[in-house]
């Protein structure tokens, strides 16, 4: 067992449960936070599609609920043999609650992983600090 099967196994059982059914493009996240609690999500479309949120969105909504506030690190796992990046909308949302050293797992069915220091994926983010 490595230091992320559980965030694998996490976000693998949320996208059996993402609802995805334009795309037909399931996604699951999970995070954890630096004391060691995880949460994940799962794509939430819709009917008008603009609508619709994504995995990494929805497990952030899930650590907000739950009380956290910070992100250590985040697996993302999309359909398929690919490893899929979070979008630039969930990068700026994952920006409020991580730092540059944040790690981001982008994963492939087959368990095969490449992690990215957060700062690589947004550089130069507009976050909390901006508006100190
Ligand atoms: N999607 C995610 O949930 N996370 C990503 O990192 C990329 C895209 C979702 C949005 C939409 O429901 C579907 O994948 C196709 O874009």
């Amino acid at each position: 067992m490595t230091a992320i099967d559980d965030l694998f196994a996490l976000a693998l059982a949320a996208r059996g449960r993402a609802y995805a059914p334009y795309s037909r493009f399931p996604v699951g996240a999970a995070l954890r936070t630096p004391g060691g609690a995880a949460f994940s999500g799962c794509n939430v479309e819709n009917a008008a599609y603009p609508l619709g949120v994504c995995a990494e969105t929805s497990a952030i909504s899930a650590m907000i609920a739950a009380g956290e506030r910070a992100i250590a690190e985040i697996l993302v796992l999309g359909p398929g043999a690919q490893k899929i990046a979070p979008c630039g909308a969930c990068r700026q949302r994952i920006a409020e609650f991580a730092g540059d050293k944040t790690l981001v797992h982008l994963a492939e069915e087959a368990g095969g992983v490449s992690t990215f220091a957060f700062g690589e994926m947004l550089p130069h983010a507009f976050g909390p600090q901006s508006l100190a």
